[in-house]
Formats: structure tokens, C-alpha cells, sequence
């Protein structure tokens, strides 16, 4: 409907029916007799009673498929005075059947018109099933992988983050033309605002402090990429921000997301993130907290009754306050009218067939995905394996389905396509031999209760460690390569994952050393929600392949890796540490003053570890390919230039191996004297090319203000002028290709 048609139907609302608008239930409140208040959900979520009609409310979260959201959606709309359809919002986070590789997994492919395609597909998938919002993507920079949403994020780079958050918002509503949202594509919601990702020694939910600049420069930009590409809803974080909470922060919602950026969609609170704001110690009420949210511009709460019970009397006291709720209401009432909800509640799921979801097209897209997010660490020589040998599989992710990650929360695990069904594929083709064995578990049994409700995902094996570690011998003993599959439990990162130990499991150390002694090659293949501390291991095999949890047909890519019918092409976008020690840990660190002398490495008074190298194992922007990539004929079109003008480096790669295979030419800067220090080398561009063997290609960067320039202490963008550094690298440790700029 017209926009007018929405001011006169906020004109017939009562107060408490616009209030409604701003609440979001779980699926639970109209399943159990919900107009029973005295009872089931409404009174555990502390609604006072009489106060609230649950015909009111504006959204449901999680309710994830087409039956039941169509049942809800008839019988309120039956019930609901004004027939305002509800929003059914869910966290699709990187697939909703067809899963895809994680998040952090999908940004080591550097491919982001193929992210684009899966979110699409993630789109299209809801949108057949009725789903309006999806609670991503989430772009919170993280630079400590001992936090568990890392999982999640796209890593510790400005630059991959804001371009994971453009191709997400695009390929999730694709294009939004005067508001609209088209069929096949859905709302998008950018998280968790802001700078949740941060927080201190890794801890979940703890709290952060940043400095301006680091605000700025490297954990904004993200969010506001998504709110220039149209974002139609944002997500608050829970966290406090320099010591306020970000869900009841005025300056950030109201003043940096809403009149800086432009926002102008529905922000929604994180999960019972108003409530919390007394267990913050920001406010003494909920009285206090409704109107701390409401005043920073925060539109909806998620699953408390705090807005419900409150709001009404705050307004009544303040016309202020009932402005702000009429602003927020129209903006929920907005997005409604953007999916064309009014015209049609059910958009179109009353007759769409839902002919794609998981089909052949979208897992091979997912799997075309995971092959360029797998990223190859080391090789001996090993890897593409060899024809006519005998192999053994072993390991608790040698045949384990549930590898998809702790956010595939509306996926199914039996859709996953496991690495031994991967190899069995091969199997005729390659004149392998396959056995397999389990080896070890993720965890001792007296740790499972450590994972509250997700101890019961544990399946406790029916042998004992020892008989396991010897049934793994005795496979192995007979094989020519050991493909040893070990990692992380799927519980053990994602939401409330944090861990102070990065290692992987004694019980599997155990395995691998006693592996080790057969004298066999061992190919190992990692699944982690994070960078795992790998430098115990590293010289106990001829091989790693980092496949984080790789999605459904996560088995078939890496074995379609392992044969070389796919050249692997993927690079870090998270560093991976030697030890937790280092951690927090990325490139883009600022330099010191004293800085190592690479003459005199043990001089006492440099900035350095006195029992490690400050590098880590493996750096931002690091993976291995089958072939090889030389570059050379670097060049800079001139050293000088104005800050009006630009300049274009170039460099020559070359195929110089005998495969097919892509690579990602990274461009970095380094300003070296500015007001405000800037890091040693910013990421500020990229492309990933292929290349037949013998095959060259001249590559150029335009170097322009945009990439120059950075925010200073007042927040406004600026290029200094002086010397920089232009940097073309293979990876964030490369620094064979440098050439100078003066910006006069
Ligand atoms: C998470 C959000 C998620 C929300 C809704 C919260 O616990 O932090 O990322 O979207 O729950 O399920």
C-alpha cells in the first residue's frame, strides 16, 4: 500500500495496539492457549497480567516452517482487530536447508560474487518457506579466536567484512526498487551493533572498550556497508561499548547508525538484550530500560515483556515518548508494507511448490563455495593424492554428519555429505582401498556436562579410548595415507563457545602422535569454528587442510580437493595464532617504537615475546595452492601525486606451475606518518584471478583518496599528506613488492 495508507492506519491504532507492533514472541505463545496469561510462556516472560493481548504483537522469531506459520498467521490475522499480518523473523545465518560453509569458512574464498549467490539461495529458500527476516549477516570484526561466534563473523579484516556484508545484504533482498522487496528475496538484518566481536579476553557477552579510531577505522565500516546497501533492519549487541550497553545507547543507535549513516529501518533489540540492560547495572527498572531502548531508537524487543508492560505508562507521562513509539511503529509497519505483506500475508506461500529447496543446483553452489573456503596450510608433496593406494580414514570428522556448525540451526544433518562418503565417491575412479575408524572423541565423558543442554548431543562411543586408538592402528598400520579428520565439536565455538584452550583435544593429540609412529603419510583435515592452535602439530603431518564446517556437500569438496579435480584457492581471512599466548592476534597491528631489529633479534628492549616469535603460524591472506604463482614487473605509474589525483600499480603473475589455479593478488598500504598511527599495512583491495599453466596476467590497482585516506580523531575522512607505502602480496607477510608514494 501507499506510504499514506500506513499513516492513516497508525492513525486508527490504539497506544497499546501500536506497542504490540514493537514486541517479538517465540512461536510458543500462540501454540499452548496463549490467552491463558496466568500461565505456559506469558507468565515465565513476566507479562502483567491483563495488560497485554498477544493479538497485538508485531513479530515471531524462530518458527521456522511453512505449516506452522501459515496456521499462526490465519489464526491471528482472524484475531488481530486492524489485520496487520505478523513478521516471521529467523536466524538464517548461511542456509536455511542447503547449507553452506561458515561464514568465517565463506570469507576465505575472497569470492563474494559466490557469497552473494549462496545468500541468494539462503533468500530463496526462506522465502519459499514463508520466512520474511532473516537475522543476517553478521559482521562483527574479530581479532581473538578464542571467542565462539568467530564462527560467525568474517573475520578480522575492515575491508573482506565490508564486502561480505554488501554481497549478503544484496543476495538476501536482492534488488530493492522504491522500498520494495521482490518475490524470491527477503529483509536482511545486519549484527550486532556494534563491535560485539570485541570482547575483552575472548569472553562472550563481556564487555568492550575501543578507542575511537579503532571504532572508526575497523569495526564500523562493516555495519554501515550494510546500510549502504539498503539493509532493511538492524540488530543491537548485547554488550556494553566503552562502558554503556549498546541496546540502550543513545549516541550510537540514535546519533552515529541513524543520522550518520542514514538507517532508517527497524532496529531490533538482541534476544532480551532491553531486559539485560539491568543486569548491566545500566538501569535499576525495566521502567528504566523500556525507556533507555526507546530513547536510543531501538524499535523492537526480542522475546521480554518489557516494552509491553512498560511503554504505555511512559507514554502516557511523555508525549515525547509516544512520538518516539508512533516513529518506531510506522517503521515495523513499513517494513511489512516493503515485503508486501498487506496485499498478501502469506507472500505467495499458499501456492509456491517448493520445488528448490535443497536442490541439486543449491548444494552444488554450495559446494563449489566450500571448495574455494577450504584453505590448504601445509603440503609436503602429499596432496593431490595418488591413484592405487590404500587409504584409511580416520578420526571422530572421518564419517561424522554433524559438521555444519552451530548456527545451521534449520538445517539437517543428515544432509551432510561426510569426508569417508566424500573418498568412497572416488573410490573406483582413484583405485583406492578405503577403511575408517573413529580413533578418538571430541571430548572425555566427564566433559560433556560442561555444555549445559547441548550435553545430550554428545553420543558416547561403545569402546573404550584405548580399544579406539587401537582399532585406529590397526587400520592404519595396512595403508599407504592416513587421512586423519580431528577438530573442534560443533558445540564447542558458535554462541556462548568461548574457550581459554585452543588446542585440540588431548584424546586426539594421542591419536596423531600414535599415528605418527607408523611412519605412513598422514593427511590431516581440520573442522573448527575457529583458528585452532596448530603449532604442536604442524610437524607431525605432510599435510593440513582447514575445512572449518564446510556445509552439506562439505565431504564431496574436500574430496574433490584431495584428488586435485579441485586446485584449492582459499586464504585466511582470521590469522591463525602459535599459541594463545599471542592472542589478540591480526596484521593490522599499529607499529612500535621499538620494533625488532632484524640484526640484533634478542636486543632485551624491543617489542617482542621472549620465549616466541611475534609472527604467527599462519598469517591473514596465507593458503596454498597445487601450483605455483610468480610475480614480477611490479611498477608504480608515478611516486607523486595530489590528493585530488591517482596512481595505478601493477604487477605480473604468472602460472608457473603445471595446474590450473586461482590466486588473490592483495593489495595493502601502509601510511607511514599520519596524525593518528596507522597499522602497518591496511588490506585495501584485491582480485582473485585464474590461470592455466604457463598463462600470465597483468594486474592493476588504482590508488585513489578512498584508499589513502582514513578517519581521524574527529571522525571525519581524511587523506595526510607525506608517504605511503604501496604494497602488492601474496599474503599479509609478503613483503617483496613495495613502492613508495608521496602524497603532496
Ligand atoms: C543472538 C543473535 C540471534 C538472536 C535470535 C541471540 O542470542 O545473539 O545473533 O539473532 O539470539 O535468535
Amino acid at each position: 500500500m501507499e506510504r499514506i495508507e500506513i499513516e492513516k492506519l497508525l492513525h486508527k491504532m490504539t497506544l497499546k495496539e501500536k506497542i504490540g507492533q514493537l514486541v517479538q514472541l517465540t512461536g510458543d505463545f500462540f501454540n499452548d492457549q496463549p490467552e491463558i496469561i496466568e500461565t505456559g510462556p506469558m507468565k515465565k516472560l513476566g507479562f502483567l497480567e491483563g495488560q497485554y493481548d498477544i493479538y497485538n504483537t508485531g513479530s515471531i522469531l524462530n518458527i521456522v516452517n511453512t505449516s506452522e506459520i501459515k496456521d499462526i498467521q490465519r489464526n491471528y490475522l482472524e484475531k488481530n482487530k486492524n489485520k496487520i499480518p505478523l513478521l516471521f523473523m529467523a536466524d538464517v545465518i548461511y542456509g536455511y536447508k542447503t547449507i553452506f560453509p561458515i561464514p568465517l569458512a565463506q570469507t576465505c574464498s575472497w569470492n563474494f560474487e559466490m557469497i552473494e549467490s549462496s545468500a541468494a539461495i539462503l533468500a530463496k529458500e526462506c522465502y519459499e518457506t514463508g520466512l520474511h527476516v532473516t537475522f543476517s549477516p553478521m559482521v562483527d570484526i574479530v581479532r581473538d579466536p578464542r571467542w565462539g561466534r568467530v564462527m560467525e563473523s568474517p573475520g578480522e579484516d575492515t575491508l573482506l567484512a565490508k564486502k561480505y556484508s554488501e554481497s549478503m545484504v544484496k543476495g538476501i533482498q536482492g534488488e530493492v526498487s522504491e522500498d520494495v522487496i521482490p518475490e524470491h528475496k527477503i529483509a536482511s538484518c545486519v549484527k550486532h551493533f556494534a563491535a560485539y566481536g570485541a570482547p575483552r579476553a575472548g569472553i562472550e557477552y563481556g564487555a568492550v572498550e575501543l578507542s575511537n579510531d579503532s571504532l572508526n577505522n575497523y569495526y564500523l565500516p562493516g555495519y554501515r556497508s550494510a546500510i549502504d546497501a539498503g539493509v532493511k533492519m538492524v540488530m543491537t549487541a548485547f554488550n556494553t561499548l566503552n562502558g554503556v550497553p549498546c541496546t540502550g545507547n543513545q549516541w550510537l543507535n540514535q546519533t552515529v547508525l541513524r543520522e550518520k549513516f542514514g538507517f532508517s529501518g527497524v532496529l531490533i533489540a538482541d534476544y532480551a538484550a532491553i531486559e539485560e540492560l539491568k543486569s548491566h547495572g545500566y538501569t535499576e527498572t525495566d521502567i528504566q530500560s523500556a525507556l533507555k531502548a526507546i530513547e536510543s531508537t531501538v524499535d523492537i524487543d526480542m522475546k521480554t515483556s518489557v516494552y509491553a508492560n512498560h511503554l504505555a505508562m511512559l507514554a502516557q507521562k511523555n508525549p515525547v515518548i509516544e512520538q518516539l513509539i508512533n516513529q518506531a511503529t510506522t517503521r515495523v509497519l513499513q517494513l511489512k508494507n516493503d515485503l508486501g505483506l498487506f496485499e498478501d500475508p502469506y507472500r505467495n506461500i499458499e501456492t509456491t511448490r517448493k520445488s528448490s529447496i535443497l536442490s541439486a543446483e543449491h548444494r552444488q553452489t554450495s559446494q563449489k563455495l566450500a571448495e574455494e573456503s577450504i584453505v590448504l596450510l601445509k603440503n609436503n608433496g602429499v596432496l593431490p593424492l595418488k591413484q592405487d593406494q590404500a587409504l584409511s580414514v580416520v578420526g571422530p570428522y572421518g564419517d561424522e554428519k554433524n559438521a555444519l556448525g552451530f548456527w545451521a540451526i534449520t538445517g539437517d544433518i543428515e544432509e551432510t555429505i561426510t569426508l569417508k562418503e566424500g573418498l568412497v565417491e572416488k573410490k573406483d575412479k582413484m583405485n583406492w582401498t578405503i577403511n575408517s575408524s573413529l580413533g578418538a572423541t571430541f571430548l572425555d565423558e566427564s566433559e560433556y556436562q560442561l555444555f549445559g543442554k547441548y550435553e545430550r548431543m554428545f553420543e558416547k562411543p561403545h569402546l573404550s579410548d584405548e580399544e579406539l586408538l587401537s582399532d585406529a592402528i590397526e587400520k592404519s598400520k595396512h595403508s599407504d595415507t592416513i587421512i586423519l579428520a580431528m577438530g573442534e565439536s560443533v558445540y564447542q565455538s558458535g554462541e556462548a563457545g568461548s574457550r581459554t584452550s585452543l588446542s585440540l583435544h588431548p584424546n586426539q593429540l594421542r591419536l596423531l602422535k600414535n599415528l605418527k609412529k607408523l611412519n605412513k603419510k598422514i593427511v590431516l583435515i581440520l573442522f573448527s569454528g575457529r583458528p585452532l592452535i596448530l603449532e604442536e602439530i604442524v610437524d607431525d603431518v605432510d599435510a593440513i587442510l582447514y575445512a572449518w564446517y564446510p556445509g552439506n556437500n562439505g565431504g564431496m569438496a574436500l574430496a574433490n580437493i584431495l584428488t586435485g579435480e579441485v586446485n584449492p584457492s582459499a586464504k585466511l581471512s582470521m590469522t591463525f595464532p602459535r599459541s594463545v599466548g599471542q592472542i589478540p592476534i591480526h596484521y593490522n597491528i599499529n607499529t612500535t617504537g621499538r620494533a625488532i631489529d632484524k640484526g640484533n633479534p634478542y636486543h632485551r628492549f624491543s617489542s617482542r615475546y621472549i620465549d616466541a616469535p611475534n609472527e604467527p603460524l599462519y598469517s591473514f591472506g596465507y593458503g596454498l595452492s597445487y601450483t605455483n604463482f610468480t610475480y614480477s614487473e611490479f611498477r608504480i605509474s608515478k611516486n607523486r601525486m595530489s590528493e585530488e589525483e591517482s596512481v595505478v600499480v601493477s604487477i605480473q603473475v604468472e602460472n608457473s606451475g603445471s595446474l590450473k589455479g586461482k590466486e588473490v593478488v592483495q593489495l595493502y598500504i601502509n601510511d607511514v606518518s599520519s596524525s593518528i598511527v596507522r597499522p602497518v599495512r591496511e588490506l585495501k583491495d584485491f582480485v582473485k584471478i585464474e590461470l592455466a599453466p604457463g598463462e600470465k596476467r597483468t594486474i592493476a590497482f588504482v590508488i585513489d583518496k578512498e584508499k589513502l585516506g582514513y578517519y581521524n580523531e574527529i571522525d571525519n575522512f581524511v587523506i595526510e599528506k607525506g608517504l605511503f607505502e604501496i604494497i602488492i602480496a601474496k599474503d599479509s607477510q609478503d613483503d617483496r613488492f613495495v613502492e613508495k608514494l608521496y602524497v603532496e
